[in-house]
């Protein structure tokens, strides 16, 4: 395969998203050399922005530990530059094309990465006029696309139509960043390289399934975006959901891009709409010392918003292998503690041979302190016959302690440079996922169900622990606290 240099031009540069994720992943990419040196990465916006604030923007969320770094991040401002301009217009694309071929006269660049780190709003105006002013005919051309893909399913299938008039699928790399993360990665590795996961996995001996994804900071600045979506269409749609489908599919024909995203798109197929009454949800209120602002204080947010910052959610997937197992989603914001995690919970032990017992459960703890741990019956050293829960406990720290995980941007700016979607979402895909989540958006936002209020820092919506049981899901019936547990 003929190696493509590329120039990177990311829209929407002087943003939220450029600046917290995508700047520091192009470094990142850079400083390890999987970035060619000679890469340049061209930011624009329509902020105003001078050399001195540009690269402030770019360096804000650097983490730089050695001489080296500080080194590399000099070498990497050199190859960056800034353009504003208007995302309707003309001039402000036929400036960037100018720009683009000054650069690749010297570079000898042969590829084009357009980033658009954009508000919906947007990403067809921009499209436009990348296809009109910077789409080079003998170039390689690829172009990476942010959530939200759209806001229900007739929006997303319009957004795909208008984007796919303009660029091809093959061009196209519809990001979910969680599909970067590396646990998430891990979970094909688990699940078709061990026997003893890949046996189990199933309705005969899986009960039920939670997803939690939890944090602590609220919507903070972002509540504007955040109102029109919710947290259903912010996390849950799309992160929850890869998870889920990479956690269920079937195994693929091979790891390649296709085969991969055909058994994606298969099993979401297998699940029906969600049902009202599998779904609860929330919206936080003051912290209780009062020292942290409820949602509704947030000045970007709409007085008397009914949007929900919690939801818990069952899905359900009609096929051989999962008919019956309830698939429990949790998310929100403004909770006790950060994290996100797979919890599998096994069905209890036939024969009442041993009392006292506590269902075996596999959890996968995606972020952070990364681990795989499985939670199982012991026998109590010592001379009785009593049972205590222990673990098999695969925690990254300990286990793989001079490993860096890389972050989620990285690894998937990379995979895009290289040309493999594995990791990125295909249309239909889309298409089957909002299939699943539109008829009860509607009803949440037709106020059909009223969010119950909780406090910041709290562990969610008055209700949530009744939910899970009702759900299937099981406390044990002695306390176990994982060791590595902390409040991160
Ligand atoms: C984003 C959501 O997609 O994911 C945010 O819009 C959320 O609301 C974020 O905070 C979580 O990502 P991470 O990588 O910090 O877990």
């Amino acid at each position: 395969k003929k190696k493509h240099l590329y120039t990177v031009v990311v829209l929407g540069a002087s943003g939220d998203l450029a600046k917290k994720k995508t700047f520091p992943a192009l470094f990142g990419l850079f400083k390890n050399q999987y970035l060619d040196q000679n890469t340049h990465i061209v930011g624009y916006a329509r902020t105003k922005m001078d050399r001195p604030k540009f690269e402030e923007h770019v360096t804000k969320h650097i983490k730089l530990k050695t001489q080296d770094d500080h080194d590399a991040l000099t070498r990497f401002l050199r190859q960056c530059s800034y353009l504003d301009g208007q995302y309707d217009t003309d001039d402000g694309f036929q400036a960037l094309e100018k720009s683009l071929v000054d650069i690749e006269k010297s570079s000898r660049a042969t590829a084009r990465l357009f980033y658009m780190a954009l508000p919906p709003s947007v990403f067809i105006p921009v499209a436009t006029n990348l296809k009109k002013h910077n789409y080079k005919k003998d170039a390689l051309i690829r172009l990476i696309v942010e959530k939200p893909f759209g806001m229900d399913l007739e929006s997303s299938r319009k957004l795909a139509k208008d984007l796919g008039a303009l660029f091809t699928e093959e061009e196209i790399y519809r990001i979910d960043h969680y599909l970067g993360k590396e646990m998430v990665k891990n979970l094909m590795i688990l699940r078709f390289a061990n026997v003893i996961f890949g046996s189990v996995w199933n309705r005969h001996c899986i009960d039920n399934v939670q997803i939690t994804f939890k944090e602590k900071i609220g919507t903070e600045g972002r509540g504007g975006y955040f109102d029109e979506f919710g947290i259903l269409r912010d996390v849950m749609q799309n992160h929850m959901l890869q998870i889920l489908t990479l956690m269920t599919m079937e195994p693929p024909i091979s790891l390649g891009a296709e085969d991969v995203r055909d058994e994606k798109v298969k099993v979401l197929r297998f699940i029906p709409p969600i049902a009202k009454e599998d779904v609860l949800l929330g919206q936080y209120t003051k912290s209780e010392d009062g020292k942290e602002p409820g949602y509704l204080d947030d000045k970007t947010v709409p007085k008397g918003s009914k949007t929900p910052t919690y939801a818990a959610a069952t899905l359900y997937i009609h096929n051989e292998r999962w008919s019956g197992v309830p698939f429990i989603l949790k998310c929100g914001k403004a909770l006790d503690q950060q994290k996100t995690e797979i919890r599998i919970q096994f069905k209890d032990v036939s024969g009442n041979l041993l009392s006292k017992l506590s269902r075996n459960e596999i959890v996968i703890r995606v972020q952070p302190q990364e681990a795989v741990y499985v939670k199982i019956m012991n026998k109590e050293p010592g001379l009785g016959m009593k049972t205590v829960i222990s673990d098999l406990d695969l925690s990254y720290s300990s286990r793989f302690d001079n490993s860096v995980i890389p972050e989620a941007y990285e690894s998937l700016i990379l995979d895009s440079l290289n040309g493999d979607h594995s990791n990125f979402v295909r249309d239909d895909e889309l298409d089957a996922a909002w299939k699943i989540f539109t008829p009860i958006l509607k009803t949440i936002d037709n106020g059909e169900i009223v969010p119950v209020p909780y406090a910041f820092g709290s562990r969610g919506p008055k209700g949530v622990t009744e939910f899970m049981a009702k759900h299937g899901y099981m406390r044990g019936e002695q306390d176990y606290v994982w060791p590595q547990h902390s409040e991160a």
